[in-house]
C-alpha cells in the first residue's frame, strides 16, 4: 500500500490537450472529458492505459469515438488502447454537495469550488493523476451561478456558461473551478514587459470591502517577483477566490488561486496585525508558486519540497523586504522550533524528501515546507547571493515547462557555481535535527572553536552521517565591540575546529548568527555571557537568542529546583525594555517567554520528564516576577507605544502595537486587568480588542467581555473563530475538559467547518497544560471528535492527530493514556487511510 520513490516510472502516455465540460448540479454534476493521448517516447510502450478515479459514476467511455468497456476498480480503471495516438472521451457523474472531504469538486455555502492538490482531481474525472503528466486545459462550465471560473484566460462567455483556456501545460493538481454568487474586487497590474493583467479577488456578498489589503499584497508580490527573481506573470487574468470551507491555507491553481477566506478577508475591525501579516505572506506564497511550482513543477510527490521549500523561502524573503528581516527571521525560527523541531524529534520525523508514503496529504508538513526552506537558505548562504541568483536564472531557463526532481535542482547549482553538492544533498534525505556541541579555547592570541555534530536516530534511520553546516560566527571583545564581523564557517565533518588569530584577549563568540543552520546548539554558557550578548550582540537573531536562552535556563531551574529568577536575568530584560533604540517589534519578541511546549521539549532534551502543570506554573510565576520587576517601565511603554489616528496595518504601527500589547499583558498580571478592561472598551480595531480580551481571559477574568465580544461578532465567522480559539487556548488545566465541552456544545460550533473545528480542537492542542491535564479526560474528548470527523474529512482529522506526536516525552501515566486514546481511534471501524497512517506512525508501529 505504500508508494515508494524508488518505484518511479514515467507514464506511458502524453497528453496534447484536455477538454472538460462541467454541467453543474449539487447532487449530479456531469463531467465530460475529451483527452488527446499519444505514446510517451520516454516510456515503455503500452497497449493498456491506467487512469485514476475515485467515487466516480462512469456513464460512458469512448476511444476514438467507439464505445469501450474499461475494467473498473476502487482506485480507477484500466482500458485497452490502440497503437499510436487516440482520443479518450468519458462522461462521469459526481455529487459536490455530498463531498465533505473538501477534496475534488465540493460545495461551500452554496458555491462550487475545487481542491485538487495532491490527488483530488481523480474525484472529478478519470485521469492520469500525477504531476509529471502535463497538458493545456480547455474548460466549459454550464451553470446558473453568476460567476463561473476556471484556469487560464476567459475565451467565451454567455447566458449560464463560460469557457476558459489555459495555454500553459499543467498537471491536474493545478486544475480549479469555482462557480457561485460572488462579488469581484477588481484591479489591474502591468507587467515589466508592459502586458496588462486583470486582477480580481472574489468574495461572498457582504465581504466586499475586505479584500483591499489582499489586493495590495498581490500587486506588491507581482512587482517583487519581477524585481528580485526576474519573473513576470504570464496570463491575461489572475483570479483569487475566498472560500470558507478549506482544509489548508490556500492553493496556487494556475491563474485561479483558491484561499481559505481567513487568509484573504481583512478589515481593521475584524483582523489583527498578525492576520494582515499572514494574508500578505500567503498571497505572496501562492503567487510565487506561479513560477516555482506551476511553470516548473514536481516530477512526483516525493519532490514536494522542490516547490514548497523554495516557495516558502521566497515568501520569507518577500516579507523580510516588506517588513523587517530581523523580526521575520526570529518569527520563523520560533515557528520552526515549535513545529518542525517538534516533528523532527518525534515519531513523525521524516526527511525533507521522504522516500515512501501511504497518503501524500500527510506529508504537507513543517519538515517539507519549513525545513525545506531552511535548506534553501543554507544553500544561498554557502554559494552567496550573486551565485544563488545565477543558479535560479539557470533553473528557470533550463526547466521551464518541466516536472523536476531535487537532483535537477542541485545540478543547476552545481553547474552554475562549480560547487560539489553531494555532501549537501544529505539535507534532503537524512531526517532528524543535528545537535551541535561547541567548546572554545584561547591561547596566545589564538581563539579556537571546536565543533562536534551528531544527529540522533529517527524512525527508519538509525545511522546518521554529518551534515554540511554553514555556521555564521562573529566575535565580540569583552568591552562589547565587534572585533570579528560575521564570518561563515563551513562544517562538513563530525568534528571540526576553526581558529581566529591575533586577538589580544579572549573574545565572546556570537554563534549561529541569523540561525544559519537548523540545528540545536548545545553550549554551556554562563548567565553573564548571555546577558552580555543580549546587551551587545550586533546580530539581531543571536541577540534575541541570548535572551531566549536566559529565559529558558531560568524556567528550567524554576521547574526542576523551585529556583527564583535572579537579578542578572531580570536586569538584562529591563535594559531591553528600556532601550528605545531597538525596534519595538524586536523588543516585544525579546520580552516574550518560550511557550510551555517549547519548555517541555527543552526539558525532555535535557533528560527531564516534563510536568505540564509545573511548566505552566513556572511560566505564570516568571511573568509575574517580570511584571513586578518592570513595574515602572511598563506603563511608560504602554503610553509611549500608543498609535494615534486611524488604524493602518503597516509594519511600523504593528510593531508598536505588539510591544504595547506585551506591556499590557505583563501589567495585567499585577493590576487585575484594569487597563485591559479599559482598552477593551475603547479599542477601535481587532488587534487591540483581541489583545485586551486575551489579557483578561489569561488572568481568569473577562467573562463579561467574552459575552460582549460574542454579541458584537456573532455574525462574523472569522471573528467568532477567534472567540472560540481564545477560550480553548487559555482554559485553565482544571477547567479545560469543561471548557471544551461547553465550546463544542455551543450552537455556533460548526464542526464540519475546518476553521471552526481547528479553533476549538487546535486551540486545546496549543494549551499545553490544559491538553495534558492529569486525568486524561481531554485526550479522550479530543479523540471522540477525531473519531467523529474522520469519516467526513479524513485530511483535517489526520492533520489534527499530530497533537499527540509528543507522547513519548511525558510520564508513563500520560503515555499510557495517550496510547490508549490513540488505540481507540485506530480501532474505529472504517478509519481513513489518512488517519490510519498517522496513528500508526505516531504509535511507532
Ligand atoms: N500547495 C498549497 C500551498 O503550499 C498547499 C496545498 C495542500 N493541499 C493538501 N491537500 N495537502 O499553499
Ligand atoms: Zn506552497
Amino acid at each position: 500500500r505504500a508508494v515508494l520513490l524508488s518505484d518511479y516510472a514515467p507514464y506511458p502516455f502524453e497528453i496534447d490537450e484536455v477538454r472538460l465540460t462541467f454541467r453543474l448540479d449539487p447532487h449530479a454534476t456531469r463531467v465530460l472529458a475529451r483527452i488527446a493521448f499519444r505514446p510517451n517516447p520516454a516510456a515503455e510502450p503500452s497497449r493498456t492505459m491506467r487512469l485514476d478515479g475515485e467515487a466516480l459514476k462512469l456513464l460512458s467511455a469512448l476511444i476514438d469515438g467507439e464505445e469501450v468497456e474499461p475494467r473498473l476498480d476502487d482506485t480507477g480503471l484500466t482500458v485497452d488502447v490502440p497503437d499510436g495516438a487516440f482520443v479518450w472521451e468519458a462522461e462521469v457523474e459526481i455529487s459536490p454537495a455530498d463531498n465533505t472531504a473538501l477534496e475534488g469538486l465540493y460545495m461551500s455555502n452554496g458555491m462550487y469550488c475545487t481542491q485538487c492538490e495532491a490527488e483530488g482531481f481523480r474525484k472529478i474525472t478519470y485521469y492520469p493523476n500525477r504531476p509529471d503528466v502535463m497538458a493545456p486545459f480547455h474548460v466549459r462550465i454550464d451553470g446558473e451561478a453568476p460567476v463561473l471560473l476556471s484556469n487560464g484566460n476567459p475565451v467565451h462567455f454567455g447566458e449560464a456558461f463560460a469557457e476558459w483556456h489555459d495555454p500553459w501545460p499543467k498537471p491536474a493538481y493545478l486544475f480549479a473551478l469555482v462557480a457561485g454568487d460572488l462579488v469581484a474586487h477588481p484591479d489591474t497590474f502591468t507587467t515589466k514587459s508592459g502586458l496588462p493583467v486583470a486582477l480580481n479577488i472574489y468574495v461572498r456578498p457582504g465581504d466586499e470591502g475586505k479584500a483591499d489589503y489582499a489586493m495590495d499584497a498581490l500587486k506588491r508580490s507581482m512587482r517583487w517577483d519581477e524585481e528580485t527573481y526576474g519573473r513576470e506573470y504570464d496570463l491575461d487574468v489572475f483570479n483569487i477566490v475566498a472560500v470558507d470551507d478549506f482544509n489548508m491555507g490556500a492553493m496556487e491553481n494556475k491563474g485561479l488561486n483558491i484561499f481559505n477566506s481567513k487568509y484573504v478577508l481583512a478589515s481593521p475591525e475584524t483582523a489583527t496585525d498578525r492576520d494582515y501579516e499572514l494574508i500578505e505572506g500567503i498571497i505572496a506564497h501562492e503567487y510565487f508558486h506561479n513560477w516555482t511550482g506551476n511553470r516548473i513543477t514536481c516530477r512526483d510527490w516525493f519532490q514536494l519540497c522542490l516547490k514548497e521549500g523554495l516557495t516558502v523561502f521566497r515568501d520569507r524573503e518577500f516579507t523580510g523586504d516588506q517588513r523587517s528581516h530581523a523580526v521575520k527571521r526570529i518569527d520563523d525560527v520560533v515557528m520552526l522550533r515549535a513545529r518542525q523541531f517538534r516533528e523532527d524529534n518525534g515519531p513523525l520525523s521524516h526527511p525533507v524528501r521522504p522516500s515512501s508514503y501511504i497518503e501524500i496529504n500527510n506529508f504537507y508538513t513543517a519538515t517539507v515546507y519549513e525545513k525545506g526552506a531552511e535548506v534553501i537558505g543554507m544553500l544561498k548562504r554557502l554559494v552567496g547571493d550573486e551565485a544563488y541568483h545565477r543558479a535560479l536564472d539557470l533553473y528557470f531557463e533550463r526547466h521551464d515547462g518541466q516536472a523536476c526532481t531535487v537532483e535537477d535542482w542541485l545540478a543547476v547549482f552545481q553547474d552554475a557555481t562549480g560547487r560539489d553538492l553531494h555532501a549537501f544533498s544529505h539535507w534532503y534525505t537524512q531526517s532528524g535535527t543535528p545537535r551541535l556541541r561547541v567548546l572554545e579555547e584561547f591561547e596566545d592570541g589564538t581563539y579556537t572553536l571546536h565543533f562536534q555534530q551528531e544527529t540522533p536516530p529517527t524512525p527508519g534511520q538509525d545511522e546518521k552521517g554529518p551534515q554540511v553546516l554553514p555556521i555564521a560566527v562573529g566575535l565580540l571583545s569583552p568591552e562589547g565591540d565587534e572585533i570579528v564581523p560575521t564570518t561563515l564557517l563551513e562544517m562538513t565533518e563530525s568534528e571540526q575546529s576553526f581558529t581566529f588569530e591575533g586577538l589580544s584577549e579572549k573574545p565572546v563568540p556570537s554563534l549561529l548568527r541569523g540561525f544559519s543552520a537548523p540545528v540545536i546548539l548545545d553550549r554551556a554558557t554562563s548567565t553573564e555571557e548571555r546577558a552580555f550578548l543580549l546587551a551587545n550582540d550586533t546580530d539581531p537573531f543571536t541577540k534575541w537568542e541570548a535572551g531566549r536562552a536566559l529565559a529558558r535556563d531560568v524556567l528550567i531551574r524554576m521547574v526542576t529546583d523551585d529556583a527564583q529568577p535572579g537579578p542578572a536575568y531580570l536586569d538584562a530584560l529591563e535594559r531591553v525594555a528600556r532601550d528605545d533604540t531597538l525596534d519595538p517589534a524586536f523588543r516585544s519578541l525579546a520580552l516574550a517567554l518560550p511557550s510551555d511546549d517549547d519548555m517541555a521539549q527543552a526539558l525532555a532534551d535535557g533528560g527531564v520528564t516534563p510536568d505540564p502543570l509545573r511548566i505552566n506554573a513556572a511560566n505564570r510565576a516568571l511573568n509575574q516576577k517580570i511584571a513586578e520587576h518592570l513595574s515602572d517601565v511598563l506603563p511608560q511603554i504602554y503610553e509611549a507605544m500608543e498609535v494615534v489616528g486611524p488604524y493602518t496595518p503597516d509594519p511600523k504601527a504593528a510593531g508598536r502595537r505588539s510591544l504595547r500589547q506585551t506591556a499590557l499583558a505583563l501589567m495585567s498580571r499585577t493590576d487585575g486587568g484594569k487597563r485591559a478592561a479599559r482598552q477593551f472598551e475603547t479599542a477601535d480595531n481587532m488587534t487591540e480588542q483581541m489583545g485586551a480580551i486575551t489579557c483578561l481571559v489569561r488572568i481568569g477574568e473577562g467573562a463579561d467581555q467574552l459575552d460582549a465580544f460574542f454579541r458584537q461578532w456573532d455574525h462574523d465567522r472569522l471573528v467568532l473563530d477567534k472567540w472560540f480559539a481564545l477560550q480553548a487556548g487559555l482554559a485553565k488545566p482544571g477547567d479545560t475538559a469543561d471548557t471544551m465541552r461547553r465550546l463544542t456544545e455551543h450552537p455556533n460550533f460548526d464542526w464540519k467547518n475546518p476553521n471552526r473545528f481547528r479553533s476549538v480542537i487546535g486551540g486545546i492542542a496549543g494549551n499545553h497544560a490544559g491538553f495534558h491535564e492529569p486525568s486524561g479526560a481531554v485526550y479522550e474528548q479530543v479523540i471522540d471528535w477525531l473519531v467523529r470527523l474522520d469519516p467526513l474529512n479524513p485530511q483535517t482529522t489526520a492533520r489534527m492527530t499530530t497533537m499527540f506526536e509528543t507522547w513519548h516525552r511525558y510520564d508513563t501515566d500520560r503515555q499510557e493514556m495517550i496510547r490508549a486514546a490513540l488505540g481507540r481511534l485506530r480501532a474505529t471501524e472504517g478509519l481513513s487511510r489518512d488517519t490510519g497512517e498517522m496513528v500508526a506512525r505516531i504509535l511507532g508501529d
